[in-house]
């Protein structure tokens, strides 16, 4: 479905045209003085320099060229700015339409490109903490964004799965039980090992290995050979850290699905080993690799470049791959696999070097075509309530999971002190809000900027809150199910009662713009913030008409049928952003 502004600027266009002018000039805008009308456009301006003309004569031939469109209900001209205010029956044909839209008037991409999401990122044998958190909500809204405007989205979690952590933990538990024949050489994998490991334990044992790493030489240097001998297949660690690796997978997954996030791909960094070796082919085959203090590495230094951009280490000398190796080694089996036409990378922006190095070998070495995009798309830090990064009372990093049923605790006394507190399934209510609360408390702000999490903040029920938009939906709920409504009701809108009205669906006709500005710009933000304005506009809209007792039984109708479209926004909405809706609160 075209855009509202689209198909505005198609008609003021064609005037420009009808009157000898360049149809460029015919753009449309959202009129910055909404007091005066609420589109404009200023293209006579522009005009009046390349024809020569003064601008307001210019409009004015415009105007009186669009007097019979009945599009517009008033074209005022202004020096020379059109003034433009639709008629209404122009925008409830297009509210209608788009009420029946598949994709509720957001604008499909022409082609169906392919973009691989890469985000989540954790590293097994290690719990989720908050600094996970960001990459997984950003990550979600932005991979929904690009599936709600028509192109296929994949998203994988590239879990950290084959570097030295792995090989720190490893070297710990051959420490506790170097019995085992995973470290004794004498592994066989017909018989079954008799361990088990849990999340819980590994979430203990990583910390500990890597602070006895720091502090003993000869253990460092253990992990170090065992990470480069894993890497080259050694039976035993390999089966060890598949046990590890599906520990940490299942504890991670069971975070990750109550936050409501979800990838396709469960790849690992491991997962690109076997394209490592048509790695260095290429990079041997376009002579950009070579030998350096033993290390294999390539220079992605550029002659303009004003800082200095240290070369890539592909392999380092006792043959082990890091972490652009595997980066690099994933466009590889990315480009094999899906041909992606973008790749994002939804990672902290303190690793913002580390991508500009990879994308330079990347494009250097030609993994990618010359206009496949890829992209780091970094953000800033969730502080706490004093402005510092986000910590524990005691200074620690706080789990993801910890994090969580703090806010869901406040979620459920403030469900069971309501005045809705005859919620039904309080768990399942109290889950979707503090999901809700969360994921809005971050997307609400602009992904490079710092915000402090702030619980009681994010879960007001009014506001820029998730919790806000909750509880829109549960109100227009209620109201329906009074009115005895149904949600497949056909929605048709064919005549404005009021200004409020009028506001409203505005609002909602412009939406597919904010999706399309969302997509381009990779900001969530835009969404939350337009979710917002909708569920204001309805309160609004709700104080100043009294639906239920309404007698003109099609006044009534409208009322109800524009309830209906507000709930089906909001919750298209919501869903991009990766929140579920309650029915009731
Ligand atoms: N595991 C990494 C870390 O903890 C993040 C991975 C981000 N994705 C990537 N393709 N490098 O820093």
């Amino acid at each position: 479905m075209n855009t509202l502004i689209n198909i505005l600027t198609e008609n003021v266009s064609n005037a420009f045209e009808k009157c000898g002018y360049d149809k460029n000039f015919g753009k449309v805008t959202i009129s910055d003085r909404q007091d005066l009308c609420e589109f404009q456009c200023n293209g006579a301006f522009m005009a009046a320099k390349q024809y020569k003309k003064s601008p307001q004569i210019i409009a004015a031939e415009v105007a009186k060229a669009l007097s019979d469109d009945k599009m517009f209900k008033k074209i005022d001209v202004v020096s020379g700015f059109l003034n433009i205010i639709t008629e209404d029956a122009f925008l409830t044909d297009y509210i209608t339409e788009l009420a029946s839209d598949e994709n509720l008037g957001i604008p499909q991409a022409q082609k169906c490109e392919t973009i691989i999401v890469d985000y989540g990122g954790p590293n097994c044998a290690k719990p989720l903490h908050i600094g996970h958190l960001r990459a997984a909500i950003i990550g979600e809204a932005l991979k929904r964004i690009a599936s709600a405007t028509g192109r296929k989205a994949i998203g994988d979690v590239h879990l950290g799965d084959w570097g030295l952590q792995i090989g720190l933990v490893i070297a710990e538990l051959s420490e506790r039980y170097p019995d085992l024949s995973y470290f004794n050489g004498t592994y066989n994998k017909e018989q079954e090992v008799n361990f088990e490991v849990t999340a819980e334990q590994l979430n203990d044992i990583y910390p500990f290995a890597s602070k006895k790493s720091k502090e003993n030489e000869e253990f460092k240097l253990k992990a170090q050979k065992i990470t480069a001998d894993l890497q080259s297949g050694n039976k035993g660690y390999l089966a060890l850290w598949k046990k590890i690796l599906d520990v940490s997978k299942e504890d991670f997954k069971k975070m990750y699905d109550k936050l409501n996030v979800h990838f396709e791909l469960w790849y690992g960094e491991s997962d690109s080993e076997k394209y490592v070796e048509k790695l260095i082919e290429i990079l041997e085959d376009k002579n950009l690799i070579y030998n350096s203090n033993g290390a294999l590495v390539v220079d992605v230094q550029n002659e303009d470049d004003k800082v200095q951009i240290p070369p890539v280490i592909i392999k380092k000398s006792d043959n082990s791959s890091i972490y652009a190796t595997t980066d690099l080694a994933t466009i590889l089996q990315r480009q094999i696999d899906y041909n992606p036409s973008e790749i994002w990378y939804v990672v902290d922006n303190r690793q913002s070097l580390h991508f500009n190095q990879v994308f330079r070998c990347a494009k250097k070495a030609e993994l990618v075509s010359k206009d496949t995009n890829l992209e780091h798309l970094g953000f800033g830090t969730m502080n706490g309530n004093d402005g510092k990064p986000f910590k524990t009372r005691d200074g620690g990093v706080m789990r993801l999971e910890d994090l969580y049923s703090t806010v869901y605790e406040k979620a459920v006394e403030r469900l069971k002190e309501s005045e809705f507190g005859k919620v039904k399934n309080i768990e399942e209510t109290a889950n979707k809000i503090t999901v809700a609360a969360i994921k809005f408390g971050d997307l609400i702000n602009h992904r490079l900027k710092d915000y402090i999490f702030d619980i009681d903040k994010f879960l007001a029920s009014k506001g820029k809150t998730g919790v806000f938009l909750l509880y829109t939906i549960a109100r227009i709920n209620s109201l329906l199910n009074k009115l005895e409504q149904d949600d497949d009701n056909k929605i048709i809108i064919n005549n404005i009662y009021s200004d409020t009205e009028k506001q409203l669906l505005l609002k909602i006709s412009l939406s597919g713009e904010v999706f399309k500005s969302s997509f381009n710009d990779k900001a969530p933000n835009y969404i939350c913030e337009n979710a917002y304005e909708i569920a204001s506009l309805f309160s609004n809209f709700y104080n100043d008409n009294h639906i239920i007792s309404e007698n003109d039984a099609t006044k009534k109708q409208a009322w109800i049928n524009i309830c209906l479209l507000v709930k089906k926004m909001l919750i298209k909405h919501l869903d991009i952003l990766g929140i579920s809706h309650v029915n009731e609160m």
